[in-house]
């Protein structure tokens, strides 16, 4: 089980950043969903990011639904997805069979896998394989949205820069679920795409965080003890490569916080109780309360970067230089906002499925 997440609607993950193909399996999807390919290829789009601001390996990322699918529609039976690598260079990482890039997972998966898995471009733990999940990700968005269930992520902060529409936890976040993907101020997108076009030129990466919201869940959703809705959310997030935090609601501002400010008072908007403020994340007891769902995550700088950097040869453990060839993105956190909502989407699916059975279309109550 050890590639496959969920528990009662689950994904099965597959491929290597150079392999001929990428994929995944989902399981226990709900019957008769009619699925609109044109968004899930839509989504592909995003996952690509702007130009300017991503790795030049450039992917058709042309989605094939293998099956599961009949007449447009899911049969409720496992559906495969498939998605080719093209733009494959293997020559750009013959240096690093010997040498591991300092935090990619270039020496722990040759430990792990004793020496044999295909680790060019980074091999299965490589971004590429977020592709399949996005699509993933992307079928469970239009099903959740069908129910009135809406995900969005933002771009919170890119080095020292931070969309400042969205500094404090808000009342009006909910808005966030219209605002994908990212719809970045245009001043603050300009300081953006300078401060990469600085790092790039340095030899350098930028790290940054993403800000979720899931805006239409009712209360009582998650599978405690174990599968809060935190819990699972977080252990989602950390299969996206890059990924070293998470906080929800107002997260590490806790500690610094009383009780008397913290607690989010109950209040009854024309008969649905609500809180007036939302500091919880929309979350108590690992349950949802019905307020929406509000995480942020944080992405390290790119790994890999032009400068010379300091390494071993994993033949026989001799410090070395190693300068990295290939493409790369410069601040991967630009193009990962709608791999964020896609496993977002995923976990909030499964946690459906195992409150409301596999059929769970319709039957979420209010
Ligand atoms: C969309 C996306 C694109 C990425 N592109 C690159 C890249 O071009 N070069 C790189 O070294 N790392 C890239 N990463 C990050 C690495 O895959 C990641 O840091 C590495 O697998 C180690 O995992 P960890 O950082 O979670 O420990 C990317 C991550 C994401 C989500």
């Amino acid at each position: 089980m050890r590639n496959t997440f969920g528990n009662v609607l689950t994904v099965t993950l597959f491929g290597e950043s150079h392999g001929p193909e990428t994929g995944c399996v989902l399981d226990g999807l709900p019957a008769g969903f009619a699925v609109d390919e044109e968004l899930l290829q839509a989504d592909m789009a995003k996952r690509q990011g702007l130009p300017e601001l991503s790795t030049a390996r450039r992917e058709a990322d042309e989605v094939r639904i293998v099956s599961g699918l009949y007449n447009g529609r899911t049969t409720g039976t496992p559906l495969t997805i498939l998605i080719a690598n093209r733009n494959v260079r293997r020559g750009d990482y013959e240096e690093l069979a010997d040498k591991p890039r300092p935090s990619h997972a270039d020496y722990t998966q040759f430990v792990r896998y004793e020496g044999y898995a295909d680790r060019s471009g980074g091999g299965h733990f490589s971004a590429r394989l977020t592709a399949p999940l996005t699509a993933a990700g992307s079928l469970l968005k239009q099903m959740l949205a069908a129910q009135g269930i809406r995900v969005g992520t933002h771009v919170l902060s890119l080095g020292d820069l931070s969309d400042r529409r969205f500094d404090a936890l808000a009342p009006e976040i909910s808005e966030l679920s219209g605002k994908n993907p990212p719809v970045l101020d245009d001043a603050v997108m300009a300081e953006m795409k300078a401060a990469v076009a600085a790092a790039k030129a340095a030899g350098d990466s930028l790290g940054g965080t993403l800000e979720t919201a899931v805006c239409g869940l009712p209360a009582g959703v998650g599978e405690p003890f174990f599968d809060t809705v935190e819990g699972h959310l977080a252990k989602a997030m950390f299969a996206i490569p890059g990924v070293k935090g998470i906080a929800f609601g107002a997260g590490f501002d806790f500690a610094g916080m009383k009780g008397s400010t913290a607690n989010d008072p109950f209040v009854n908007i024309d008969g649905a109780i609500r809180t007036e403020t939302n500091h919880s994340g929309g979350i108590n007891g690992g349950l949802t309360n019905g307020m929406p769902v509000l995480f942020r995550t944080v992405y390290r700088p790119t790994p890999s970067i032009a400068r010379p950097q300091k390494t071993i040869t994993l033949s026989d453990g001799t410090e070395t230089t190693l300068t990295i060839q290939g493409r790369h993105d410069p601040a991967v956190v630009l193009r990962a906002a709608v791999i964020q909502d896609a496993m977002t989407c995923l976990v909030i699916g499964d946690l459906l499925a195992s409150l409301y059975g596999v059929n769970w279309l319709e039957k979420i109550n209010r």
